[in-house]
């Protein structure tokens, strides 16, 4: 590979959990050594259950949160340390819910030429990226609660895409939004990506999405890679028993995809441990 767009070495994050009344409860390690390289251009997944630290890759990747150990570099420059900051302009995210990340108060184009002002780069830009985002230029005064999810969606695009970043990290970015509506933001990216040459790292608990537009992916099953891939490998050979059990968590979508549900035991009532796995595992191989 020519220098990746995004390079994640060995990142580690633990998080220090608080109990009642603010005592200290406990360490929890929320990403546990995770590498993974993105060539330019290329579409990237990420997918595991809830907790399984994705969203801490994604804040560690935008510089919002320090990582314990390891190393991120994008372009082949690290963006840890005081250096570091030059290059977070090269990176955008999209969140989840596009209610609750644009800016009550603020008009479509207010929010638009703020995150333009931020970098310092022009405001005429506002139609133009409005555009881009197939939204109508008069949207430009319009508020986010005068906007339906998608088209919320599609200005926190526009506002990503202002920066003119080189790599978007996409956290869940239609999970909040209708099935149909998915499909046309989806589409939208791949258009993006492809005209402006864009890097994706798309993160999502939606693994028919995560089939259809991602070129390969990453398995985080409890804060670790466990598997990565070629996303149509991954998804029709699965090499581990967390893929597995993955995509035995969301509902069938084919026969092929039947076949490969494993009867996944619970233990208390819930799902077993990647350790807990493991030893079921090799208590089957040895038929014990
Ligand atoms: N600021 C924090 N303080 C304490 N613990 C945290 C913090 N942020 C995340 N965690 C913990 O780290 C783990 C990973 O969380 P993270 O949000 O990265 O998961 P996720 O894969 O994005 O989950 P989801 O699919 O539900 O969004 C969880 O156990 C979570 O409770
Ligand atoms: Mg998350």
């Amino acid at each position: 590979m020519s220098t990746p767009a995004l390079e994640v070495r060995n990142v580690t994050k633990g998080f220090t959990l608080r109990g009642a009344f603010g005592a200290n409860a406990g360490r929890v390690t929320a990403v546990d050594g995770v590498s993974f390289a993105i060539a330019p251009g290329a579409v990237h997944g990420l997918a595991g259950e809830s907790g399984s630290g994705k969203s801490t890759i994604a804040r560690m990747i935008m510089g919002l949160t320090q990582p314990d150990a390891g190393d991120i570099l994008i372009d082949g420059q690290s963006i840890l340390g005081a250096q570091g900051r030059a290059h977070r302009g090269r990176v955008q995210m999209v969140f989840q819910n596009p209610g609750a990340s644009l800016n009550p108060r603020r008009t479509v184009g207010q929010s638009v030429r703020v995150a333009l002002d931020a970098h310092g780069k022009p405001p005429a830009r506002v139609g133009e990226l409005l555009s881009m985002v197939q939204l109508p230029r008069h949207f430009a005064d319009r508020y986010p609660h005068e906007l339906s999810g998608g088209q919320k969606q599609r200005v926190a695009i526009a506002r990503a895409l202002a920066v003119e970043p080189r790599l978007l990290v996409l956290d869940e970015p239609t999970s909040a939004l209708d099935v149909s509506v998915q499909a046309r933001v989806i589409e939208l990216l791949e258009t993006l990506g492809r005209d402006l040459g864009l890097t994706y790292l798309f993160i999502s608990h939606d693994l028919s999405l995560m089939r259809n537009f991602t070129a390969e992916v990453g398995i985080l099953y409890r804060g670790r890679i466990v598997e990565t891939g070629p996303t149509a490998q991954v998804f029709t050979r699965p090499q581990h028993d967390y893929t597995r059990l993955l995509l035995a968590s969301v509902p069938v979508i084919s026969d092929e995809e039947a076949a490969l549900r494993p009867q996944i035991p619970l233990i208390n009532g819930e799902l077993p441990t990647a350790e807990d796995l493991l030893a079921l595992r090799e208590a089957e191989r040895k038929g014990t």
